[in-house]
């Protein structure tokens, strides 16, 4: 099971915006939780909290039983918090499993990896790239660049993975078959944290939502009472709200 992420009157800054504002809440280990919210809510400003790219102004990251608030992206990966990027970055010349391979060295050790998963090739595969195994990056559709997002995620052999938009421009059935990647990556043991936008996606996948409005907490609970909240109808109306 992976392990719960706590956060406590969190507080991210820059200059004068509030991209985080007294936000505390829990990511349980034993589950996948969707982090919503229109537009500059502060999502991302989260996940690079969670995965260490910016510390907090105050308040304090609680992972298990550890506090984390002040240890580096970099250590936070070998300890288990591994995550996507909202925009994939990848070295276009360089093949895909080139790329896993990376973290697979300087991850959190291969040991860690899901049942079945021992090499780049096999973590190509598991997430749904066989056919692209040898091909650049450069050379990569969409689809394919999200879920090398998550192979290369995957290989850092985490507990908990964040995921950052990862479905964003997907059709639907290319959609339908990462959130199948998403659930089977749940079910051999990993807790889940993932923002999205598609209410469909998040019904379908999530134990328990979070909501971000102007950097505070807007609501959190399930899918369904969350998505019935006034509050949260207000913060997305004239934004595309579809349940
Ligand atoms: N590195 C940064 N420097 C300055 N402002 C930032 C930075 N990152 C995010 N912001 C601001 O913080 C707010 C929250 O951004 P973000 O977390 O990316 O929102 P979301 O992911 O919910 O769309 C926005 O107003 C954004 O412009
Ligand atoms: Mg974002």
């Amino acid at each position: 099971m992976g392990e719960t992420l706590r956060i406590e009157s969190v507080v991210v800054a820059f200059g004068g915006l509030r991209a985080l504002d007294d936000v505390s809440t829990t990511f349980e280990g034993s589950q996948i939780t969707g982090l919503i919210g229109p537009n500059g809510s502060g999502k991302s400003t989260l996940v690079n909290t969670l995965s260490g790219q910016i510390r907090p102004h105050s308040g304090r990251i609680w992972f298990g039983a550890t506090e984390v608030t002040a240890i580096r992206a970099d250590r936070l990966v070998h300890r288990g918090i591994a995550r996507t990027y909202q925009i994939p970055r990848v070295p276009l010349q360089l093949t895909l499993e080139e790329v896993i391979s990376v973290p697979l060295i300087y991850g959190r050790g291969r040991e860690h990896l899901l049942p079945g998963l021992v090499d780049a090739i096999s973590i190509a595969r598991f997430c749904g790239l066989a056919g692209s195994v040898g091909r650049p990056c450069g050379q990569l559709s969409v689809t394919d660049l999200r879920r090398l997002e998550i192979a290369r995620a995957l290989a850092c052999g985490p507990s908990v993975l964040l995921l950052d938009e990862v479905m964003a421009g997907l059709s639907h059935s290319d959609s339908t078959a990462v959130i199948s990647l998403v659930q089977e990556i749940h079910a051999a043991g990993v807790a889940v944290v993932i923002v999205e936008h598609v209410m469909r996606i998040i019904t379908t996948l999530c134990h328990r939502v979070v909501v971000l409005n102007n950097g505070r907490l807007l609501a959190s609970g399930t899918p369904p009472v969350v998505l019935a909240d006034p509050a949260v109808r207000e913060a997305y109306l004239g934004k595309g709200f579809a349940a």
